[in-house]
């Protein structure tokens, strides 16, 4: 395969007839008849395949009896005008060399079984499948989209690190790292491992969240985010849940928690619209496959003001629905942890549109969100949304030293763990808000997918850790 450089499909499709040109891929479908064999080639570039047709004779015989779906070809030829519905052009091949062969019986994919329960057991081979190309070249466009819209607005990207000795949401749902002997844990005078001797000389975990390390770059840079991978050992089986799942957290100095619902609002949608201009073909596809509504709903986000609303008036509003024959699973009343069900019928049945509730009870929420005269709560803001539920969670900041030192204690947090985070309230203290956006919550919205294993490439949940 001399001289000619390889183009991709994405590429090929837009090329003009009469081109001598080179594709490699794998091939999705062979088909044909006496006379000619048609190949469905795709590369990953695009959704779409490009049509190779084979001249069938005694030389292509031979090659063509060692391709099947899934095998690895590169094919030269020219670039025809197509005769057939469904592309414009399509390859005549002159010299196809076969990578690497396939064998059908023992190929996952050539199984009729397509369900996403299958899939998801051969989750090393799934990226094949249009679905999830498409999921996965979703997933990349956002992370691009993310980055360019905080490099827009000046924000610096800081990298949180990963191995942390402190618990940002208080909720001890992590996941220890030590390079101890589990077999022969050395122990202290208490009779409790000894972590002196650990490999950080004190105990450690894989980070819920880079937030408290952000609003020391907050404090110092200005307005700052991240993006990376968290981890969290809560043992929820549900759709909406990874033990290892991406967050982006912006932080802002001098933003009220006005100003972090307004950058919220403007971020999400701004996703939204740079999927819907920028990944056309995939969401296509995925809205005709399985969701009609999906172009619909994420037309419809950015054109929406989303509601603002107190968590007091939230639990008025479901306590009405239940006294008026509302049946929820879990019962409702003021100073409940809302669930996925509460949460889904505000954005969905009363208001029709995503909600950003705020003011939660203080006690259902981290120790660090700035409290309200009221005493009862904190100006907390969660970004509700129609299918998913939670997809952002953020605040304002306590930045009151002694309020800020008093809810430790009161929490019993150990104030000595956290003396470098209660620095920025004690030097140069400043108001400064922020918010948690989960990834892969987003990408559920955005692909219309209905559960979170299938929009990570290899997700981590309980009991699976595989790849
Ligand atoms: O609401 P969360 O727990 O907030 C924080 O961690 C804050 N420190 C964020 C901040 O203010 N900087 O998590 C933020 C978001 C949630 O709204 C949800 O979208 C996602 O992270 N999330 C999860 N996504 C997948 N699997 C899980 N187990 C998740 N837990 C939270
Ligand atoms: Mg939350």
């Amino acid at each position: 395969m001399s001289a000619i450089i390889r183009s991709k499909v994405k590429d090929l499709l837009k090329m003009a007839a009469g081109t001598e040109v080179l594709a490699k891929g794998w091939v999705r479908t062979k088909r044909g008849n006496k006379e000619i064999a048609f190949i469905a080639l795709n590369d990953g570039s695009t959704i779409k395949n490009i049509q190779i047709v084979v001249d069938k004779n005694g030389e292509t015989e031979g090659i063509l009896s060692r391709i099947s779906t899934g095998a690895c070809i590169g094919v030269k030829g020219q670039l025809v005008s197509s005769v057939g519905s469904g592309q414009d052009v399509e390859i005549h091949a002159e010299e196809i060399t076969v990578y690497g062969e396939c064998d059908p019986m023992r190929y996952p994919l050539q199984k009729k079984d397509t369900s996403f329960e299958y899939l998801r057991t051969v989750a090393h081979m799934r990226p094949r499948t249009n679905t999830f190309g498409a999921v996965l070249r979703l997933r990349s466009q956002m992370a691009y989209a993310i980055h360019k819209y905080f490099h827009s607005k000046g924000f610096v990207y800081l990298n949180t690190p990963l191995i942390t000795a402190s618990d940002c949401e208080g909720a001890g749902q992590m996941f220890q790292v030590t390079t101890l002997d589990l077999n022969n844990v050395p122990k202290n005078k208490k009779g409790q491992p000894d972590f002196s001797k650990d490999f950080f000389g004190k105990q450690t975990s894989l980070t819920v969240s880079g937030q408290l390390e952000g609003e020391l770059g907050a404090t110092a840079l200005g307005e700052i985010y991240t993006f990376g991978p968290t981890f969290r050992a809560e043992n929820s089986n549900t759709p909406r849940h990874l033990a290892e799942f991406w967050m982006v957290e912006p932080e802002m100095a001098f933003y009220d928690i006005k100003d972090n619902m307004d950058l919220a609002e403007d971020f999400i949608k701004h996703l939204v619209k740079y999927a819907l201009d920028n990944c056309r073909d995939d969401i296509q596809f995925l809205n005709d496959r399985y969701d009609d509504t999906l172009i619909e709903r994420l037309e419809g986000v950015i054109g929406t003001e989303f509601v603002r609303l107190p968590y007091t008036e939230g639990v008025r509003i479901l306590e009405e629905a239940v006294a008026g024959g509302h049946k929820f699973e879990y019962p409702v009343s003021w100073g409940i942890d809302l669930q996925s069900e509460h949460e889904r019928y505000l954005v969905e049945e009363h208001f029709k549109r995503p909600v950003i509730l705020t003011d939660y009870p203080k006690d259902i929420k981290a120790f660090y969100m700035k409290q309200n005269e009221d005493g009862k709560t904190v100006r907390a803001m969660d970004v509700l949304f129609p299918k998913i539920g939670e997809i952002i969670g953020g605040s304002e900041r306590e930045a009151n030293l002694s309020i800020l030192e008093s809810r430790v204690d009161e929490l019993k947090m150990s104030r000595k763990n956290l003396e470098w985070y209660i620095d920025t309230r004690r030097f140069g203290s400043c108001p400064h808000s922020g918010f948690g956006l989960g990834f892969e919550r987003l990408l559920l919205f955005i692909t219309g997918m209905q559960n979170i294993r299938d929009v990570i490439p290899f997700p981590r949940t309980p009991k699976n850790a595989e790849y």
